[in-house]
């Protein structure tokens, strides 16, 4: 059943009916622009990990599986958040769901907020006949949850059959795009009422700025149990809709996009500092560009990691089977370092040893504890 459209009030549904040039404008500047984080990095590469030259393992018996969110993935990657809504984002959805079923990685759909008010777009965001045994992620804006009741949320998970509900919060990126959301109030209590009510797992998200340390206790502290990271330092949300505000002669949002275009909390520093929060899941996207960070990702803390715009282009330049190499490379990158550090398993992993140097050190010297 689609979420009812009724509660939609008039300005929302005028804004939602440009909803499907703006997925087709992200789509189009996400695979074809530069718009990576241009000072400033995810600080992977501030993390050194240890290298074991007597490892006492056989890589074909390395085991990269993970359970997360309830379901075994094959390895701790997911494909994360990246659209829906237009016939083209349906294709991308259902192309990427096809190869996280065969990988056994999870898949996260772009934000569903389209099928609010057009139903008909519900199915771009359909992959179940593709993906019956993936985990699938659901995605809403945490301003648009606000506006929503429970039993419209739950129609919306329900709709495409998804394991848990992403909330995605995204201030930044509102801000400098022309007519986006400036009201973020309540958005907290919006996050509580999901928790207590909705009995869907939901993991709360950034896009890209990554999360605080405070930001994390206030969340764990109304019973959220999984969280996005999605750091600093790979896609730069600010930088697409600063993209965005030059095509349209927006010239105040686009001066206002340079200004932030590297804002945020790089992915390591966001992950190292809520890894001793101890949430049940902890994803780390944002700028993880091979196999190498998957696997300090969870050195770090992390329990798996996301990449999305690297896929999408892998996937713009060579169809399914660019990205299935992409992924495939991925994941034999983990092993290697895996069987590098001596580690087993995922859980193995977690505990290997690391140096971590320069300004990562700085971000959990001096936020660590606050
Ligand atoms: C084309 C595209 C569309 C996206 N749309 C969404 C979205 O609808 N909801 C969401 O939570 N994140 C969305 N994201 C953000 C990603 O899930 C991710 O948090 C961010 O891009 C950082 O990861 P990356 O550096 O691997 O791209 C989108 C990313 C891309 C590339």
């Amino acid at each position: 059943m689609a979420p009812e459209a009724a509660a939609v009030s008039e300005p929302e549904e005028q804004r939602v009916s440009g909803i499907g040039q703006r997925k087709a404008d992200h789509l189009a500047i996400c695979a074809n622009e530069d718009v990576g984080f241009r000072h400033f990095s995810t600080l992977f590469e501030e993390v050194r990990l240890v290298h074991d030259a007597l490892a006492d393992l056989d890589e074909r018996t390395v085991d990269t599986s993970c359970t997360l969110l309830g379901k075994k993935l094959r390895a701790p990657v997911i494909i994360a958040a990246m659209t829906g809504g237009t016939d083209e984002a349906g294709s991308v959805n259902r192309e990427l769901a096809r190869i996280a079923e065969e990988k056994g990685l999870g898949f996260g759909l772009g934000s569903q907020r389209a099928m609010l008010v057009r139903p008909e777009t519900a199915s771009s965001y359909r992959v179940r006949d593709v993906a019956p045994t993936t985990l699938v992620l659901g995605n809403v804006g945490v301003v648009q949850a606000k506006a929503m009741s429970n039993d419209q949320l739950r129609a919306l998970v329900g709709d495409v059959g998804a394991d848990a509900l992403c909330v995605h919060l995204n201030p930044a990126m509102e801000l400098v795009q022309p007519g986006g959301d400036r009201d973020f109030s309540g958005s907290l209590d919006t996050i509580a009422r999901l928790v207590a009510d909705l009995h869907i797992p939901i993991v709360v998200k950034e896009t890209g700025c990554g999360l605080s340390p405070e930001v994390g206790r206030r969340l764990r502290n109304v019973g959220v149990q999984n969280l996005d990271v999605s750091g600093a330092g790979g896609t730069s949300w600010v930088g697409v809709e600063a993209k965005r505000a030059e095509v349209a002669g927006d010239s105040a949002s686009k001066s206002l996009g340079e200004t932030f275009w590297d804002w945020g909390i790089p992915t390591a520093a966001s992950v190292a500092l809520l890894a001793p929060l101890r949430f049940r899941s902890l994803i780390a996207t944002g700028g993880v560009a091979s196999g190498l960070d998957v696997a300090k990702a969870l050195v770090l803390g992390a329990s798996a990691a996301g990449i999305a715009r690297p896929i999408l282009k892998a996937l713009r330049a060579g169809g399914p089977a660019g990205a299935t190499a992409s992924i495939d490379a991925i994941v034999r990158e983990l092993r290697a370092a895996m069987l590098l550090t001596g580690s087993r398993d995922v859980r193995a992993l977690g505990r290997a040893r690391r140096v971590i140097k320069g300004e990562l050190a700085l971000w959990i010297d001096q936020l660590s504890g606050h």
